[in-house]
């Protein structure tokens, strides 16, 4: 398993969208593929945000994680991790927590002190991962855990 940069694999793009519409579509009624797949087309960079990392074996498409802006909550905090996801049949590998390392050493890359996201139900997965809770917040009706991460330069 590698990681590397969505931006050169952009033939992955239309499945990765896929996946993220049907897993976190329901976020937003908003959603539609095509709003995934332009996220994705925005994020086809390297050193700056938004970018995706994707997890590959040989060229099969395996997980994807993102750093990007904003999201969907809590505007005056900046970067996120967004987007984490692995496919089914891989899950439970560390796949998860290797794109998740990933983000982070891109974020310290780009002088980014600390780094947030927000997740329903995963917070044990990022809690083991060093991230620390800084508050449960509400989507909707969806209760969310607003966790943070400072990193090492
Ligand atoms: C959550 C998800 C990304 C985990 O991917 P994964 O590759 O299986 O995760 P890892 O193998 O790196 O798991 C690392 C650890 O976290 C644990 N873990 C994984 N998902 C978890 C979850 N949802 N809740 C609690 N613990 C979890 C694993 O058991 C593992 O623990 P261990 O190190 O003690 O064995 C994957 O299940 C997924 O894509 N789910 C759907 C999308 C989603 O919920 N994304 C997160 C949105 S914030």
């Amino acid at each position: 398993m590698r990681i590397e940069y969505l931006a050169d694999h952009v033939s992955h793009l239309p499945r990765l969208a896929q996946w993220h519409f049907a897993e976190f579509g329901y976020l937003n009624p908003a959603n539609t593929l095509d709003r995934y797949v332009e996220r994705l087309t925005a994020a086809l960079q390297k050193s700056d945000l938004p970018t995706t990392f994707i997890a590959l074996d040989g060229d099969s498409l395996l997980g994807s994680a993102s750093l990007v802006r904003r999201t969907i909550t809590h505007p005056h905090l900046s970067p996120w991790l967004s987007s984490v996801y692995v496919d089914p049949p891989h899950r439970g590998r560390g796949i998860a927590s290797a794109l998740v390392g990933r983000v982070e050493r891109a974020a310290a890359g780009m002088s980014l002190d600390r780094i947030y996201l927000f997740t329903p139900s995963s917070e044990k997965l990022y809690a083991g991962l060093g991230w620390e809770l800084i508050e449960y917040s509400h989507h909707h009706d969806l209760k969310i855990a607003i966790m943070s991460k400072g990193l090492a330069r």
